[in-house]
């Protein structure tokens, strides 16, 4: 990716004037500032979007609101959940899990997040391009041609071999600056990272250069129950035996870090001082885990009702015909399909609210539309808003009631979001701006929340 020259830091604008760090108006805003600040954010977000994302969301096909002030809470109910000082590395992956990740970043680090998580080197320097300043820690692994632009962007790299240590040792020599690495340490995952014995001869290699600089210390859980499972219990006690280890080598071990959204949720949290968590701080829990109902669902996705048709008994829709009609009754056409990311198994078993009730999906879900039966429901129209996730009136539903019409987990269907899905962001005027410049504290958390936290077994 082509990055540009670093810019001096403009925060925003008031009344066309750029208010740089030096402007004195870090703090929380005062109202004024409040009605007439225009984030950088947004700014920076448009210039990657086509000028329709400036029109009103409601004349769109298909969109996914994103509430910026239910990321707030959610990453408030992790903090809890994860005790006092813990670091938060939000994992912002996938363009964090499908909610877009500069707007997701720039809004987490008002709200006081310590470090980001991404899965490439690309998404990591997306970020630097977008001004966000936050360390940034790409979770697996780089291939060789990246990692010039990772450490000319201070990206904080996983390590799995002694190659790759000799590699940016030598790069860093020649930058004349440290490579920041985390030692991914293998205790169960099976996929990146290397055994805890192999893990030790890493950390000597690092701790004897001069060119490297050891940011951490990581492991990933395999369970997804976390600590609830025998085998996630088994990984936390090869990973502490592991620091015990590396403390005999080095003192100091940088951040230390496992727990995922089902280790936080099962009582990892403050074991170690840094926390990963993805999924949870989007407003779901893997398999529903503790702390689930204390989280908002951040994505809203919507449509609009578009066709209208009343079928006769026995009338067929869709491909292969695989649904007909019981009774007369009325079809509505929506321009969503599994392009956009409604998954085709959706079909049959789902459904969509449309004028706050359920409208089943009917027929197989195509490309680019979706049918959804309203014969019970009064007065649809063209026009009409359809809410694919999230609520409507009463009824509410869930990414991961999705995920399970569609046989699979909630992780896919927020990642599967297609680029005609346009991102709005809403809500996020309370926090303080500008976003680079957050105290730790400022946010208020909930109520004590009461997880459920099985101790691991020593
Ligand atoms: C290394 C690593 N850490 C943390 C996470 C976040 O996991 P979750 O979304 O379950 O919280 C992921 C996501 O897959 C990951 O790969």
């Amino acid at each position: 990716m082509a990055l540009r020259a670093p810019k001096p830091l403009v925060l925003g604008t008031i009344q066309n004037r750029p208010i740089r760090p030096e402007s004195g108006i870090f703090g929380p805003a005062s109202a004024q500032l409040r009605a007439t600040w225009i984030p950088e954010t947004p700014l920076a977000f448009f210039r990657t979007r086509p000028l329709a994302m400036l029109a009103n969301m409601n004349g769109m096909r298909v969109w996914a609101e994103i509430d910026l002030d239910g990321l707030t809470h959610n990453l408030a109910v992790i903090r809890q959940l994860s005790g006092p000082g813990v670091r938060l590395m939000l994992v912002v992956k996938a363009d964090a899990y499908g909610h877009g990740a500069v707007g997701i970043a720039h809004h987490a680090v008002r709200a006081g997040i310590g470090a980001l998580g991404v899965g490439t080197s690309e998404e990591a320097l997306e970020l630097r391009e977008a001004g966000i300043r936050t360390p940034i820690l790409v979770l697996g692994t780089v291939i060789d041609e990246e990692i010039r632009a990772c450490l000319v962007h201070d990206v904080h790299l996983g390590v799995h071999t002694s190659d790759r240590l000799s590699q940016l040792a030598g790069l860093a020599a020649a930058m004349e600056r440290p490579a920041k690495v985390h030692l991914n340490v293998d205790t169960g995952m099976g996929r990146l990272g290397v055994p805890p014995a192999r893990a030790l001869e890493l950390l000597r290699k690092i701790a004897q250069s001069p060119h490297l600089e050891l940011a951490g210390i990581m492991s990933h859980l395999a369970a997804t129950r976390g600590a609830l499972d025998p085998s996630g219990q088994a990984q936390v006690r090869s990973f502490d035996a592991f620091l015990d280890a590396a403390r005999a080598i080095t003192p100091n071990l940088g951040w230390i870090h496992m727990a995922n959204s089902a280790g936080i949720s099962s009582g990892l949290g403050s074991r170690y001082d840094t926390v990963r968590p993805g999924l949870a701080a989007y407003g779901a829990m893997p398999n529903d885990l503790p702390g689930a109902e204390h989280l908002r669902p951040v994505m809203r996705l919507r449509s609009q009702v578009v066709f209208l048709k009343d079928l006769p008994q026995g009338a067929p829709v869709g491909y292969e015909s695989t649904w007909r009609a019981e009774h007369p009754t009325r079809i509505a056409t929506l321009p969503i399909g599994y392009a956009d990311g409604l998954p085709w198994r959706a079909s049959p078993g789902g459904a969509v609210l449309i004028r706050g009730q359920r409208a089943p999906i009917v027929g197989r879900i195509s490309m680019d539309y979706t049918t959804v039966d309203v014969g019970q429901i009064r007065d649809v129209a063209v026009g009409d808003r359809a809410t694919l996730i999230g609520c409507d009136g009463g009824e509410t539903i869930r990414l991961g009631d999705v995920a399970r019409w569609a046989d699979t987990i909630p992780y896919e269907i927020s990642c599967s979001l297609g680029r005609r899905v346009h991102r709005r962001y809403v809500g996020g005027e309370d926090l303080p701006v500008p976003s680079q410049s957050v105290p730790p504290g400022v946010l208020g958390v909930p109520r004590a929340l009461v997880p459920n936290r099985p101790p691991v077994q020593a």
